[in-house]
């Protein structure tokens, strides 16, 4: 296994993560998840479906939550490209791997090519979306952890080194990995394209399957509102880890399960990685045996993910064996 040459000049020009739809059983109890607890702007609404933005976003949305019909799923993951031009040369990138590739028309957005990548995970790209005002200065609209933008997606894929060479075939930068003591195996990647550490992370499991979207969050001090206000809104049972603090990234965290189980992250502080000598910053694994503090998350963390809607999560080759605080808790005799 090595690392995949970067590609400096990609084939399209992918900006950033953008969005992602998910579906959910009961619009209301999930409202109140996310506008009554979290925060989130709402930029538009009907019986079926709520579009969702950051305060910080004059984009339409960087989450969407339709109705389900059956169980919940993540329905697609989506990247921004930078011009209409780029979603041609998606389209013709696609083809020419023999991946699926095909347009569609998506309300609030401008024209959308939806694909599988790699790994069979549905993403879309899209160039352009309706424009809502930014709020980031009407202090009267910040609630709750004051989401501010969408910051990155992880997914869980059978395949790490595969799905890495593809995502870099694309111009996407790996930033940071972790990799097993004394090897250069790529078991968790972390790649971007906006200039930050993060757009999408891989990490091994049964998949392809959404771990989860990552919303930054103003002051450290929000996230133990956020907390406190979840347990007095009755949400205590749905913050899953943290908070905490990062190793790669260095950001401080918490992760929440949503009422129908997707996670999100709420997270802060990010540094810039744009320049042409910034060479990937490598971890080992045993850091997450001997990091400064904090603890590593429960086994579910690293297992429990929403499932991609039609597409049948393959297990990875070899099972890993993370370092859960279950497993943590054993080697430490507590
Ligand atoms: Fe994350």
């Amino acid at each position: 296994m090595s690392i995949p040459k970067p590609v400096y000049n990609p084939p399209f020009n992918v900006t950033r993560a953008s969005h992602s739809v998910l579906t959910v059983k009961d619009l209301a109890v999930s409202r109140n998840f996310y506008v009554d607890l979290i925060g989130f702007i709402v930029s538009d609404e009907d019986k079926d479906t709520i579009y969702l933005r950051g305060v910080a976003e004059a984009c339409h949305h960087s989450l969407v939550l339709k109705r389900a019909r059956g169980e919940p799923e993540a329905e697609r993951v989506g990247m921004r490209v930078f011009t209409e031009e780029d979603l041609e040369k998606a389209k013709a990138f696609f083809d020419k791997a023999g991946l699926p590739a095909k347009w569609v028309e998506v309300p609030y957005q401008g024209r959308t090519l939806h694909v599988s990548d790699v790994s069979g995970a549905p993403i879309e790209f899209c160039a352009t979306m309706d424009v809502k005002p930014r709020l980031v200065v009407a202090f009267e609209y910040h609630h709750g952890a004051v989401p501010q933008r969408i910051d990155h997606f992880q997914l869980l894929v059978p395949d790490v080194q595969k799905a890495c060479e593809f995502w870099m075939s694309m111009g996407f930068r790996l930033s940071e990995y972790i990799s097993p003591d004394g090897t250069e195996d790529l078991l968790f990647v972390f790649l971007q394209r906006k200039g930050n550490p993060h757009d999408i992370v891989f990490a091994p499991g049964t998949g392809p399957r959404l771990h989860h979207a990552a919303f930054g969050i103003p002051e450290s001090y929000h996230f133990f509102y956020v907390c406190d206000l979840a347990a007095n809104m009755g949400f205590a049972a749905n913050i899953e880890y943290g908070p905490g603090r990062h190793g790669p990234g260095h950001a401080l965290f918490v992760y929440m399960r949503d009422p129908d189980g997707h996670r999100i992250e709420l997270f802060n502080t990010h540094y810039q990685m744009m320049d042409i000598e910034n060479e990937p910053v490598r971890w080992n694994l045993s850091y997450m045996r001997t990091r400064p503090w904090g603890f590593p998350p429960q086994r579910k963390w690293f297992e429990e993910a929403s499932i991609f809607r039609g597409v049948a999560p393959r297990e990875p080759a070899h099972k890993g064996n993370p370092m859960t605080l279950e497993r943590f808790l054993l080697e430490q005799g507590a």
